[in-house]
């Protein structure tokens, strides 16, 4: 065997580590920070105390709020027009996924004046974007872990991949205190969806001992604490540990890839608009099955992570178990056509999820006509 492993950034991590922001943002060799973030997370009381604790250290900045939910490349054009005027400076990436996301679209194009995001593919080899600090406020995507984002195209209406290992977030900032006040839907879908991170992780084409390595415990971390996390959201080392372990479940993703859960997440989502976890979750149980088969090992790497024994070889039952309690304790799953799924669409959206790159990575790769089956049966 052969490996080359890239690092992640550096992380900093523990309640209350958001006041180090300012010392962050001098150590990367700037005195100016241009904050992007989601659209109503300054109802929060979020983007108040960034915004407070950059004041207090007499650092310039200027806060982006136009990032949707599911960031397009108009937005990031938006974007990018406003930090090429603001100018050279540390861009502070703060919010849920879709933040993140934008804010490395964002960085990329205005190291390069002239590029617009419609050029998204030809970006990974452009000049360098601003160097970002990521200030995640939920606990899941693991969007701090890599250079890219997945944005919609308008005009062609897909979703395509930005980035460039230059915005790769230098510094990751994972203070818990910023998701005591997430909601418990929120807190399940995005929990969920590094649960999810860290199963296809292990069972993924691209594994190998290091990001088993953090999938292992990431899935450890994520189950033992998602369900306690969703029953108390105020409780803090609940709070604490789902963080981490989602943080390392991006580790994870980000040397592996990841397989047709996810395949079948992002086809549901771009149809519904239905949240990525709250997709994931509709066929979690109903892939494993399916992908069982090939995926034996990874699935009782999974089951023993999760506490749960496997005895006789049975260990792909077991995670199948394992994660049907967990997901019914956090009150996610939900039938397709409950998530705005007619039947005339499941045929497009299973020859969409396995089109998706992101499907390649599964242990066993599926037929369309097998999504199909598959779709048909959780509808
Ligand atoms: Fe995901």
């Amino acid at each position: 065997m052969r490996l080359s492993v890239e690092p992640s950034g550096r992380l900093e991590f523990g309640p209350g580590v958001l006041a180090g922001l300012p010392g962050f943002v001098a150590e990367l060799g700037h005195d100016r920070a241009f904050v992007i973030t989601d659209r109503g997370l300054r109802a929060t009381g979020i983007v108040g105390r960034v915004e407070r604790t950059l004041a207090a250290a007499g650092l310039a900045h200027e806060v982006h709020e136009d990032v949707g939910p599911n960031p397009s490349t108009v937005e990031l054009d938006r974007g990018a027009a406003r930090l090429r005027g603001f100018g050279n400076a540390v861009v502070v990436a703060l919010g849920g996924g879709s933040a993140l996301d934008a804010a490395k679209g964002i960085s990329v194009l205005a190291g390069n004046p002239d590029a617009v995001a419609a050029d998204a593919d030809t970006l990974w080899s452009a000049a360098d974007g601003l160097p970002i600090v990521a200030v995640p406020t939920t606990a899941g995507t693991g969007a701090e872990t890599n250079g890219f984002g997945v944005v919609e195209d308008l005009h062609v209406r897909r979703k395509v991949y930005i980035g460039h290992s230059s915005v790769l977030p230098r510094i990751a900032v994972l203070d818990p205190e910023l998701t005591l006040g997430l909601p418990a839907p929120v807190t399940a879908s995005t929990g969920l969806d590094a649960l999810v991170h860290g199963i296809e992780s292990l069972a993924s084409r691209g594994a190998n001992p290091v990001s088993a390595a953090y999938a292992t415990q990431a899935v450890s971390m994520v189950s033992r604490w998602l369900p306690v996390a969703y029953r108390d959201g105020a409780d803090l080392e609940a709070r604490s540990r789902l963080m981490l372990g989602a943080h390392l479940a991006g580790r994870a993703l980000t040397l592996s890839g990841l397989g047709l859960v996810h395949g079948i997440g992002h086809a549901l989502t771009a149809r519904t608009g239905t949240p990525h976890g709250v997709a994931l979750a509709a066929v979690l149980e109903e892939v494993m099955t399916f992908s069982a088969p090939a995926a034996a090992s990874a699935y009782e790497t999974a089951a023993r992570a999760m506490g749960v024994s496997t005895v006789d070889g049975g260990g792909a039952d077991a995670a199948i178990a394992a994660v049907r309690e967990i997901s019914g304790s956090i009150g996610i799953k939900r039938p397709l056509r409950e998530l705005g799924v007619t039947r005339e669409m499941l045929p497009a959206i299973a020859e969409a999820a396995v089109a998706d790159a992101v499907t390649k990575n599964s242990p066993r790769l599926p037929a369309p006509a097998e999504v199909l089956d598959l779709l048909q049966a959780v509808h």
